[in-house]
């Protein structure tokens, strides 16, 4: 933390039960290749965001619980809580504070145009809160507390960096410097991972057929039959073209497991059927995932080692939280304490 040379990286994740593997090879891999093969560039901040959850009724023991399997999910990743500062949003009360400032400088045209407002609005007509307009604000606040150069996210939050952007620089042009405008990061191998039973969307926990989606936490076995049960073609021959998107998305995720070429991975079944390529795909998938689940499991058993690392989280956060927000604090105007 003390080289201020660092780029710093800052990514969140709701409670929203167990992650897929589409979650894994999407995000989560990415952001433990960010936080120890290059803990030399960066410095990373992740965070479980379970403010972000409330904006949709849970019950409050599964919302404690959730929050608490999904810690123990990043740190089974073998992201390093000593080197990376590993947390839950709702520890570090400076979220909450600097999300309330930021709405005052975010107009409600520009949130209103939010695309995922508007279609969680229309899904769930009952609960339109406010708390889900102002949402991309939470995690604007998220991010420009850390003062993040970069904020690794999927397609669907794109929108929501770009309000971050736009907030950031409207604050900066009334007040000077405050906060650092923060940009995506889009990796190359940021893989799309699509259902196992429709190929043509994207792997999701909320699926209806469970045999579109893997979990982490699926037994081998388990794994092994989705595989071999995904949706491919007729014509018998592993290689990336179109009209082919269920062994498009297998080779996707070999190439994710094993770290193999497309082309490598043609040549490797030239000649064999979809049967032998399934079973490489599911074993390769069983292997990735093994040591994650382990790691889950075993930290699942130890809660109070849980508890202590997220405690020293929130602190580490906190240290820097508190340093942007009394900066954005003071510019606005706050009468300070002198304490
Ligand atoms: N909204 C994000 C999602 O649902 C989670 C999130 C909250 C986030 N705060 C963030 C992501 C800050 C990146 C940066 O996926």
């Amino acid at each position: 933390m003390e080289q201020e040379k660092k780029q710093i990286v800052l990514s969140a994740v709701q409670p929203t039960g167990t992650p897929t593997l589409g979650n894994y090879l999407g995000a989560f891999k990415n952001w433990k290749i960010m936080a120890n093969d290059m803990a030399d560039k960066y410095d990373c901040f992740y965070a479980v965001a379970d403010l972000h959850s409330i904006t949709v009724r849970l019950n409050p023991a599964d919302l404690r619980r959730q929050t608490l399997e999904m810690y123990a999910f990043l740190l089974a990743l073998g992201i390093d809580p000593e080197k990376n500062v590993v947390f839950i949003q709702s520890h570090v009360p400076q979220h909450a504070q600097l999300a309330w400032i930021l709405n005052c400088y975010t107009q409600f045209g520009e949130a209103s145009r939010m695309t995922q407002f508007k279609d969680k609005s229309e899904k769930h007509p009952e609960n339109v809160n406010v708390g889900l307009f102002s949402y991309p604000v939470l995690m604007a606040a998220d991010i420009l507390l850390y003062q993040a150069d970069f904020v690794p996210v999927g397609d669907d939050q794109k929108q929501h960096l770009e309000i971050t952007r736009d907030i950031a620089e409207r604050f900066n042009g009334i007040y000077g410097d405050t906060f650092k405008v923060p940009a995506p990061f889009i990796h190359k191998s940021g893989a799309r991972i699509m259902s196992l039973q429709d190929p043509t969307k994207k792997m999701s926990k909320s699926d209806t057929n469970p045999k579109g989606f893997i979990t982490l936490l699926d037994d081998d076995s388990v794994i092994m039959k989705k595989i071999k049960s995904a949706v491919t073609d007729s014509e018998a021959k592993v290689y990336r073209g179109e009209g082919k998107d269920g062994i498009n998305n297998l080779m996707e995720i070999y190439s994710c497991c094993t770290g193999k070429s497309f082309d490598d991975i043609t040549a490797e079944f030239e000649g064999k059927g979809y049967g032998d390529f399934k079973t490489a795909v599911g074993e390769a998938v069983i292997a990735e995932l093994r040591p994650v689940k382990e790691e889950y499991n075993r930290l699942m058993s130890d809660k109070a080692y849980l508890m202590k690392c997220a405690a020293e989280g929130a602190e580490k956060a906190e240290y820097f939280a508190s340093r942007t927000l009394r900066k954005a604090m003071k510019k606005v105007g706050f009468l300070q304490l002198d304490r």
